[in-house]
């Protein structure tokens, strides 16, 4: 009998009376547990008591709020196996990524909690203007209120904690909706987070489909604010729905990577591989289309086909995978469509692209066109197309011919090359000599275009999750 788990509501834990949604393993679909799944009348619970959580977070002093967050960053490192344990488990992430992703957790607390202690408002300078010369002026920032906090399958630690941490280091509460695939991270890190002190009510947690829990949540107006982490068509949804709350959309990308003729290739190719394939291609900042300098292209490709082809795909557990499983069988479907689509038009299939189990061995694309969907669309899965240029402005120019504009990489020595893409890419982040897929929690992270809406990384997202109240005293 798989494990009957409960959820955090008011500072209660409770739930296991209704009916259950049953968490699958998906790379051997084995039943890892089952989480019950949150009625209308459990949403409306959440945010009530969200409200009463937020009455005590609001008061609640910095240095409390930031015990709070570095307390969990600790729990979270003492119990870093067993959490990556649950990410591999429940999400088909490879040990080791897992591994990582628990400590990246513990580090974007540690953020959270120093954050917590340096908010500050700023001075204005009233005398700026003959109106107000005179004046003084100040603003501090203040807790916007409720936030409800939806957020996706792919790093269900990780993901959660850029919502949670910055939520809870600013004196706001939450309502979660962890993915319905991978909703044991959560339950994982509402009971360290109730260890570390966390006042009831702060962290409510509801789980079930968008269409039902999510809509109740993005459509109550106690809510002030909506964070979405997800897929555009969802996020366009919820900005709709919203009304007048503040939302921020961290949505998809089909994200490029340039390598210049002076770029260093081996570096770029060590990298490309993890960047591409890490989470079997399930990272919104997965690289996704390679442009390589075509006096380097075959000396890419070759060197690329080779290391992709040392990849070890299989059970995540596995303390070598390097590639577990998609997270469904009808991603793995939808991945093999994206594929014969191309290759049924013209494009070249270097490697891979098997289907083994519930895991697509990593395919690497040449030949493609802008039109194909692994191109032109967020492929989401371990697919990539490398496209041979001329000039490093073609390169720039169909780097930028896209959709969405989360982040870039640029291989060169050249700062001066650098400093044109840095100019030129239409993206939230432009990392050079290193692929898209860097990240580090501190930093400010979003997209441009249709990848998203405002920005996470923790100081960033405090930004989001606060008013401005403005103070002008007449003396
Ligand atoms: C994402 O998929 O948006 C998150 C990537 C990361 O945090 O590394």
């Amino acid at each position: 009998m798989a494990k009957r788990y409960k959820v955090l509501v008011g500072g209660e834990w409770t739930g296991d009376d209704r009916p259950g949604i049953e968490v699958v393993n998906p790379y051997d679909g084995s039943v890892i547990g089952v989480v019950p799944e949150a009625t209308n009348e459990d949403v409306d619970r959440a945010i009530h008591a969200a409200q009463a959580g937020f009455a005590e977070m609001a008061a609640l002093p910095a240095h409390r709020r930031s015990d709070i967050l570095e307390r969990t960053s600790e729990l979270i490192t003492r119990d870093r196996e067993e959490i990556a344990e649950i990410i591999a488990r429940e999400a088909g992430k490879s040990w080791k990524f897992a591994l990582a992703e628990a400590d990246r957790s513990a580090e974007t607390f540690r953020f959270a909690s120093l954050e917590a202690r340096n908010a500050h408002g700023e001075l204005v300078p009233m005398d700026a203007s003959p109106v107000s010369a005179g004046r003084f002026g100040f603003y501090i920032r203040t807790p916007i209120g409720v936030i409800g906090a939806i957020a996706p399958f792919n790093f269900p630690l990780n993901l959660v904690a850029h919502k949670v941490a910055p939520a809870i280091a600013a004196g706001n509460a939450l309502v979660l909706k962890p993915a319905t695939k991978t909703p044991l991270s959560s339950i994982k890190l509402a009971e360290l987070m109730v260890e570390a002190g966390l006042p009831a009510g702060a962290l409510n947690l509801v789980i079930g489909s968008g269409r039902t829990v999510g809509n109740r949540l993005v459509e109550d107006d106690r809510l002030a604010m909506v964070t979405f982490t997800g897929s555009p068509p969802v996020g366009v949804q919820i900005k709709e729905r919203s009304g007048l709350k503040r939302v921020t959309l961290e949505l998809g990308s089909n994200s490029p990577t340039i390598i210049e003729d002076d770029g260093d290739v081996d570096a770029a190719v060590a990298r490309c591989v993890v960047g591409s394939f890490a989470n079997s291609g399930q990272v919104c900042i997965s690289v996704q289309r390679i442009f390589v300098h075509q006096r380097r292209y075959r000396e890419f490709v070759d060197k690329f086909v080779a290391a992709t082809q040392k990849l070890k795909v299989g059970d995540p557990m596995d303390r070598d995978c390097d590639i577990g499983p998609m997270i469904s069988r009808d991603e793995l479907q939808r991945a093999v469509e994206w594929l014969e689509e191309a290759t049924s038009l013209g494009a070249r299939l270097e490697t891979g692209g098997t289907v083994v189990g519930n895991c697509l061995t990593p395919a690497i694309l040449s030949g493609v066109t802008p039109d194909m969907k692994v191109v032109c669309s967020e492929v989401f899965a371990p697919i990539v197309s490398v496209i041979p240029y001329e000039t490093f402005d073609q390169a720039l120019d169909m780097a930028d011919d896209s959709i969405y504009g989360l982040q870039a990489g640029v291989y060169t020595r050249d700062i001066n090359k650098a400093f044109q893409a840095i100019r030129r890419l239409d993206v939230g982040g432009v990392i050079i000599n290193d692929v898209p897929t860097f990240r580090v929690d501190h930093m400010p992270y979003g997209g441009n275009k249709q990848s998203g809406l405002g920005r996470e990384g923790i100081r960033y997202a405090m930004e989001e999750m606060t008013n401005i109240k403005f103070v002008c005293l007449n003396l």
